[in-house]
């Protein structure tokens, strides 16, 4: 079975962070930039981490290697087999009562599969525990993919920024997603939590119960 976990990067973390940005931006931040979001009392880090055990359906395993699901679709995994790849990115700053989304990536060779959503859910999750009331980000306007995302998750177009990125003169489409104050994004959290969890069951991925921080 695979599985997740999302949690704030620790500085251990740090030279596969940098990796994984290589892969997914090209080499955006170096070490030093990771470690000052590590620092920094108003910045969220997260990274989203895959493991794999071994399959206990084939029928060549006892029961104690059967994870426990709990009513919120999460496991008591089984002993690690592989050890944990940090796969996934996301990084929020705590402004005034903003939470500006400026980092969330995916390996490439692990898109399309639910967990950029999975990612985006859990900064959410934090900008609602730090109780800022919107969220805020700037995406190129080309990159659908993350596009989609943000608006599936309630982001709305609010303006363009022109020429913002210097390698390519593309314009950044500025989005906010807002109403973070009121109890019903808590409920929508909830709700999405649990259908992001099956969609992640249907492609053999378990939430790890001790994926605390999300
Ligand atoms: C953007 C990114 C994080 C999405 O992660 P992902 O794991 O591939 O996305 P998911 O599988 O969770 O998809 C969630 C939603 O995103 C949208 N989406 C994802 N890939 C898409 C694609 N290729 N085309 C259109 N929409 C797409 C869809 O709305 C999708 O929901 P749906 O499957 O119900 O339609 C990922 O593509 C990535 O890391 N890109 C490189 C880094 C980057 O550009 N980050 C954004 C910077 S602002």
């Amino acid at each position: 079975m695979r599985f997740i976990e999302i949690k704030h990067l620790a500085p251990e973390h740090l030279p596969d962070a940098v990796e994984l940005d290589r892969l997914c931006f090209g080499g955006l931040w170096a070490i030093e930039g990771y470690r000052r979001e590590l620092d920094s009392p108003n910045s969220d880090l997260l990274g989203l981490w895959t493991w794999e055990t071994e399959d206990c359906e084939s029928g060549q395993h006892g029961a104690d290697t059967h994870p426990v699901q709990n009513r919120a679709g999460t496991h008591h995994p089984p002993p690690l087999q592989i050890p944990p790849t940090l796969i996934g990115i996301g990084c929020l700053w705590a402004i005034l009562e903003e939470a500006h989304i400026i980092m969330l990536a995916i390996h490439p060779q692990f898109q399309g599969q639910g967990l950029g959503q999975a990612l985006l859910l859990a900064l959410l999750k934090s900008a609602c525990d730090r109780q800022l009331e919107r969220s805020t980000l700037e995406v190129r306007d080309s990159n659908l993919a993350a596009v989609y995302l943000y608006k599936k998750f309630g982001f709305k177009e609010a303006g363009r920024r022109k020429r913002y990125y210097e390698d390519t003169g593309e314009d950044a489409l500025v989005m906010w997603r807002s109403g973070q104050e009121k109890p019903e994004f808590q409920r929508y959290l909830a709700v999405e939590k649990v259908q992001m969890c099956d969609r992640l069951h249907q492609k053999n991925w378990h939430l790890a119960i001790d994926s605390c921080e999300f």
